[in-house]
């Protein structure tokens, strides 16, 4: 059997995300090395696209290959929004914020009129395993850690660009809709890395061969 080339499966996913955008949109960017490819993809494509990014990292990278990337205050909705994913469960559920981006990633997903998933295929599972990634509250962040119990913070990692505190939530997994509905409820947690399949439009997954799954 070919064995898996990741890069090469990023690299298609990414490319095929690019041709869903058309001149004149406002584009939602993920953060992380799948949406790495995305935007040398976006710029050779587009000339004419205005971007959200979800994390410094991203803007930066748009910026240095000629994306056009304004700041998220005014802009209401997004025509697409395209980002990565760590796991792809069967039913849509997603975990995202390996990258720890997932509190304004999940904010520019919401309000784009579809979100893309693009992913190497290994990031396609049958079930969801945690940790969830978590942002919290500096403020109070004793007493969040203590009513979440299970959370370890990240080592090193720094405070996301809007301060909060990043962390990884290791409790129950085999419900996420109520584990995200929990995580969602309790003050202190900003936001969390469990996104639900109804704010997702399409995945798309590459393959070694080149070609894409959708
Ligand atoms: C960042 C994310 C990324 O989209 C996720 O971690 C996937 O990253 P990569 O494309 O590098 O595998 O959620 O917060």
């Amino acid at each position: 059997m070919t064995p898996i080339d990741v890069t090469r499966e990023k690299q298609a996913a990414a490319q095929e995300a690019a041709t869903l955008v058309s001149d004149g949109m406002t584009v939602g960017l993920g953060t992380g090395s799948t949406v790495a490819f995305l935007l040398p993809a976006l710029a050779d494509l587009h000339r004419n696209i205005r971007c959200i990014a979800t994390s410094p990292q991203t803007e930066s990278i748009a910026r240095q290959v000629g994306l056009m990337v304004e700041p998220f205050r005014d802009v209401i909705s997004l025509d697409i929004a395209i980002d990565g994913a760590d796991q792809i469960a069967p039913d849509g559920w997603l975990i995202k914020g390996g990258g720890a981006a997932h509190t304004r990633e999940k904010l520019v997903a919401i309000s784009a009129q579809r979100f893309i998933v693009i992913a190497d295929s290994t990031k396609t599972v049958n079930n969801l395993k945690g940790p969830v990634p978590v942002e919290l509250l500096a403020f109070g962040l004793g007493s969040t850690l203590h009513r979440l119990g299970n959370v370890t913070l990240r080592e090193g990692v720094p405070h996301s660009p809007d301060g909060g505190i990043i962390g990884d939530y290791h409790g129950r997994l085999d419900d996420p809709q109520s584990t995200a509905a929990w995580l969602s409820g309790t003050p202190g947690v900003v936001e969390h890395g469990l996104f639900p399949p109804e704010m997702v439009t399409t995945i798309i997954v590459g393959h070694t061969n080149g070609k894409v799954e959708q």
